[in-house]
């Protein structure tokens, strides 16, 4: 295998070995296979790229391409992009297709088409770039319609036709999506025709908007992202015309943020508590938001209802435990990192510190084995001890037993 193919030098060994065995099993079928997208993309920016990104001109029959290859078929999607597990590895291909928008951010009528068709149906001329697979997995020619290794080379984000933003909004949200993680800027007709367009986020459905902004809350330049649109953005479509709290966002950089092990949820919550609260309400049915999602949303709210509750002189721990305990842990780790919780900030680290995880040695069987009879009692008990832990008026095991023999007098 020559690694002095400059387009293989970021290739693992285990992909290099993917794109071999993808080659040598389409090679006498008529079928063409290129690389595409991201993969490219990464290669040209010397960077490992995480995925394979296959596309397959010849074929619209993904059952006889797995057999062929010897790869399970993961999921398949209307569009005629499959996954496939080959080798242990998830990969994805797709046949090549053109598209067309009858109306502006529907999904698109999708037909068979020629790899060069479905480089023209792209979002970004950095994304529009294949490298055709040839005999052996020698690779080295570019297909580049769109001079998309300039805008590459020159750190620009450019459409390929002005109509791009109307046919699929979802593209305005990528687009801040890879300034932020590439550092690239977006090039001069773009963005024109982007501040032309950006009021066409408003026809995007609820589902896919939602799926775009937590795209963007998955990179780790997510502040990035979203400092850039609200930049670009006055009418703040997005948040419908919202003023968000931009300093705060900034936050999402934040290291207690990125070691998160659920930092995307965390970063939403920051931007929950930077949307104005008036708005949020909006939001929900803007993004159709639905479990740990609207929690955080829900928790933003009861953090508005009990904020004048927690900060009240000689508040006992175990009424802290009971306010804080309804909220979203992420609602609170945010408020701990962002401007503008300075008031509720030293409860929160109570409660998260001392009091989250506090809890009573004792079990319901252990009381009836103390003697207390069964019943809805039990419950009671048990709470009052969790009351009385909180409130540091009992500490260990002899404690509690102590305290439950005293609420039954049998000292
Ligand atoms: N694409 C597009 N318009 C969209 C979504 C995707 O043209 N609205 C095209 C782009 O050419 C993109 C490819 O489909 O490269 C694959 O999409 P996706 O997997 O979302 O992006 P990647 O390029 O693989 O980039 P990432 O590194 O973010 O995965």
């Amino acid at each position: 295998m020559s690694q002095s193919n400059p387009f293989k030098k970021k290739l693992s060994e285990q992909h290099l070995k993917i794109i071999n065995s993808v080659e040598s099993a389409v090679k006498t079928t008529g079928m063409s296979v290129y690389l595409v997208g991201g993969t490219v993309r990464d290669i040209l920016l010397n960077r490992s790229p995480l995925d394979l990104d296959f596309l397959i001109e010849g074929s619209s029959d993904t059952q006889y391409f797995a057999n062929l290859i010897g790869g399970t078929i993961l999921q398949e999607s209307q569009f005629g992009t499959f996954k496939i597990d080959f080798e242990g590895e998830i990969v994805d291909f797709a046949f090549s297709r053109q598209e067309s928008y009858p109306t502006p951010g529907q999904l698109p009528i999708v037909e068979k088409g020629t790899f060069r068709q479905d480089l023209h149906r792209r979002d970004f001329t950095m994304n529009s770039i294949a490298i055709a697979v040839g005999e052996d997995g020698e690779f080295s020619t570019l297909i580049d319609p769109f001079d998309g290794e300039n805008d590459i080379r020159e750190k620009k984000i450019k459409i390929l036709h002005d109509k791009s933003f109307q046919d699929d909004p979802t593209r305005i949200l990528r687009l801040f999506r890879y300034s932020g993680r590439l550092g690239f800027t977006v090039e001069d007709s773009t963005k024109n025709i982007l501040i032309r367009d950006l009021h066409m986020l408003d026809i995007l459905s609820p589902d896919r908007l939602r799926n775009e902004l937590q795209l963007i809350l998955n990179e780790d330049t997510a502040h990035l992202s979203l400092k850039e649109y609200v930049n670009y953005d006055q009418k703040m479509y997005l948040f419908d015309g919202a003023k968000i709290n931009v300093a705060n966002l900034i936050k999402m950089d934040d290291e207690k943020v990125k070691s998160s092990k659920f930092s995307e949820k965390l970063k939403f919550a920051i931007l929950a508590l930077s949307t104005p609260i008036e708005l949020l309400d909006g939001c929900i049915s803007k993004f159709n938001f639905q479990s740990d999602w609207l929690d955080i949303i829900d928790s933003v709210f009861e953090l508005q209802n009990v904020r004048k509750n927690l900060i009240e002189p000689g508040i006992r721990n175990s009424d802290l435990f009971a306010l804080l305990n309804k909220i979203n842990e992420n609602v609170l780790k945010a408020c701990l990192i962002i401007d503008g919780f300075s008031d509720v900030k030293d409860v929160i680290l109570i409660y998260l510190n001392d009091l989250e995880n506090l809890s009573i040695q004792l079990s319901g069987k252990d009381l009836i084995q103390l003697g207390v009879p069964e019943g809805p009692n039990i419950g009671k008990i048990l709470n009052e001890l969790h009351v009385a832990k909180l409130n540091g008026i009992i500490f260990s095991l002899d404690d509690e037993k102590d305290f439950v023999r005293k609420i039954f007098n049998k000292n």
